[in-house]
């Protein structure tokens, strides 16, 4: 895509400036002006990639390019005969009877009532028919998020090669250019997998700086008053498509909320110190024209100011190599490129070369699955939470452990499985400890001398009250399986009290399987298994290899863990405060840590949370899309891991 200050020629200047300067053991590169998403593209088979724009549809096309890691595989859309769905967007019959707005056909193409000339009729009824269908298969399950991003990018990347302009949506020619009369085609865009965990932002660039940290920062603001939003605002009225009350000949959508400051001569130089003085990465590099609003020595004072003043260099990209469109003037601008070195506190940056991401798995990856289903369990979460944690570690502490559904699906030396329920880590310590051939044979007896089933209540209850009076781990494991919901829940004499799962629970064919493996897992791998206060879990041996992921109760959803019934210490601002402090001194000592937890639940918000994980890395945990602003959507449950890495 053709787009005002892109950088696709100026790649490799930036790359031998970045390689002239740092010190190569760089692991994370933000792109924080993102706009077509070139240099974030172009660096991503080096580092892991942060990207960023004030604009939407740069947002899709980074989403499907940088945070995406693998061309889609659109298994669900195969399974109903669409095994090539570009191809059928481009080419499926419309008849005119499809539901769904029409916007860009109606304000953008010449009709009865519309004179603008940026697209043909054709094309565009084409354009909104992918919009509409690309939102009913996300609305219908039949993609996921990413093949979403994929086509919506896919769409919009297509919409400048037939579009009746010069270059920006400012104004559309008077003539049909012979472009804009093609068919319409979709850009099948190239993906490449570094193994990393990518992220994408639509943010102001200013606020986004105070939740992000990393070795190298890319900085390309605008340089002249012309804002991006008018000028490209067909595109992001299809990417957002929002039906917006759309001004004047052009047809131009509101954009007061994304006007940038960087075009504003007036604010530019307050806004640009801001973004330096926040910066939390080692390395600053920054583009600008020669003829841009900020002079070049108040770029470097401002740069000399706020980070290491010797390490600051300027280097002017000469004309042969930076061939704008306006080449054959003498007057076509230059670039510089400016490098500086910034010294951050120690504890507010970690080590990057200890970060090395797991290669995201799909959807489809097999973990393995607790025995135990679990109140608040991670099982489902697993493909989002496992690509967010490095690689390996050393040690690796899963410290309110749970049903381990975390703990025995990461690679580490060695996992500790820690929670204070001494019940359920009892039962996995003598699952470690017997064969399974005899659990098993226990768990059969047991069914079959109570005649457990999934109708017998008489039996179930005669089993529950040996189990109070005996205590065996494998029979408390036997009880859970025909239990209401397969729940562990003891009253506070630490006796077993989940009700009969009437019709429903049993110890299926599935569960025996996954059974099994759980336990072939805790006995090959070094997993050794603990039940302590998080409070008294020694963390003070641990180092820059290892790390501490907690999954602690959450204090505004309730869980039967956290309602006080179920014998073992309860949970509220104390612990959520001391948890965090915990969380603090981990950071100061290099460790690695996760956590997961919700911001906002049914309405309610965890301000504590809110306020203290600023300074950390918050990735929301969601398939959902349209869940992606935790401020927007007031009722939703958002789910989150807080990394300090
Ligand atoms: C010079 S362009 C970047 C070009 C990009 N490097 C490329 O090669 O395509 C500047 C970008 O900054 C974005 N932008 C402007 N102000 C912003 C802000 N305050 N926060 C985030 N992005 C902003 C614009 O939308 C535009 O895409």
């Amino acid at each position: 895509m053709r787009y005002i200050g892109g950088k696709s020629q100026l790649l490799a200047d930036i790359e031998a400036v970045i390689d002239e300067n740092v010190s190569g053991r760089e692991c994370v590169f933000c792109d924080i002006f993102s706009g077509t998403a070139s240099v974030a593209r172009y660096f991503k088979p080096k580092y892991e990639v942060l990207s960023n724009d004030i604009l939407h549809f740069s947002y899709v096309i980074q989403k499907a390019t940088v945070e995406n890691n693998a061309k889609p595989m659109f298994d669900r859309l195969s399974k109903i005969g669409i095994a090539d769905p570009v191809k059928f967007l481009e080419e499926t019959d419309i008849t005119g009877a499809e539901h769904g707005c029409f916007f860009v056909a109606e304000n953008y193409a010449p009709n009865d009532h519309c004179n603008r000339m940026y697209i043909s009729s054709r094309n565009a009824v084409r354009v909104d028919f992918i919009r509409n269908t690309i939102e009913a298969w996300e609305t219908l399950g039949l993609i996921d998020e990413m093949e979403y991003y994929y086509l919506l990018a896919s769409l919009i990347e297509g919409v400048p090669s037939v579009s009746n302009i010069t270059g920006t949506y400012g104004a559309y020619l008077k003539e049909w250019d012979k472009r804009a009369l093609k068919a319409f085609e979709m850009a099948r865009l190239d993906v490449i997998d570094n193994g990393r965990a990518n992220r994408s932002f639509n943010e102001d660039a200013n606020k986004l700086i105070l939740d992000i940290e990393g070795d190298i920062l890319y900085i390309d603001p605008p340089y002249n008053s012309r804002q991006y939003a008018p000028n490209y605002h067909l595109l992001e009225t299809i990417s957002r498509y929002d039906r917006p009350e759309i001004r004047g000949i052009t047809g131009m959508r509101p954009y007061s909320d994304i006007k940038s400051a960087f075009c504003v001569k007036s604010e530019v130089l307050e806004v640009f110190e801001d973004l330096i003085e926040k910066a939390k990465f080692t390395n600053i590099v920054m583009s600008y024209s020669t003829e841009g609003l900020m002079t070049s020595e108040q770029i470097e004072s401002v740069l000399r100011r706020h980070c290491v003043e010797s390490s600051c260099k300027r280097y002017n990209i000469p004309y042969r190599k930076y061939r704008s469109r306006l080449s054959g003037n003498t007057k076509a601008p230059r670039e510089y490129l400016f490098y500086v070195r910034k010294d951050i506190p120690r504890a507010a940056v970690f080590t990057p070369s200890r970060v090395e991401r797991v290669k995201p798995r799909t959807k489809r990856a097999k973990y393995l699955k607790s025995p135990l289903n679990y109140i608040g369990g991670k099982y489902k979460l697993l493909p989002q939470i496992l690509p967010l944690f490095p690689r390996q570690a050393g040690i690796f502490v899963d410290l309110f452990a749970g049903g381990c559904n975390v703990g025995i699906n990461v690679n580490a030396d060695r996992i500790i499985c820690n929670d204070q329920n001494t019940k359920i880590i009892d039962m996995f310590i003598l699952f470690q400890q017997t064969d399974a051939e005899a659990i098993l044979s226990r768990i059969d007896e047991n069914i079959q001398k109570y005649g457990l089933s999934k109708y017998n209540e008489m039996g179930f209850v005669d089993f529950r009250n040996y189990y109070n009076a005996t205590g065996d781990p494998i029979d408390l494991y036997t009880l859970t399986c025909y239990s209401f919901n397969y729940q562990f829940r003891f009253n506070s004499n630490l006796e077993y009290n989940n009700p009969f799962g009437r019709n429903r629970s049993r110890f299926s064919e599935n569960m025996r399987d996954n059974l099994i493996a759980f336990i072939e897992r805790i006995k090959t791998a070094d997993i050794v298994f603990s039940s302590c206060d998080f409070e008294e879990f020694d963390t003070s041996t641990l180092g820059c290899d290892d790390m501490v992921y907690c999954d602690p109760p959450y204090l505004i959803t309730t869980g039967s863990y956290n309602d006080g019934n179920r014998g073992f210490k309860d949970w509220n601002k104390e612990q959520e405060t001391l948890l965090y402090a915990l969380l603090d001194r981990l950071h100061r000592q290099g460790v690695r840590f996760a956590l997961s937890n919700v911001l906002a639940h049914k309405g309610a918000r965890n301000e504590i949370l809110l306020g203290w994980s600023r300074k950390y890395i918050i990735t929301e945990i969601t398939n959902d899309y349209s869940n992606s602003s935790y401020n927007a959507n007031r009722g939703k449950s958002v789910e989150v891991l807080i990394t300090n890495y």
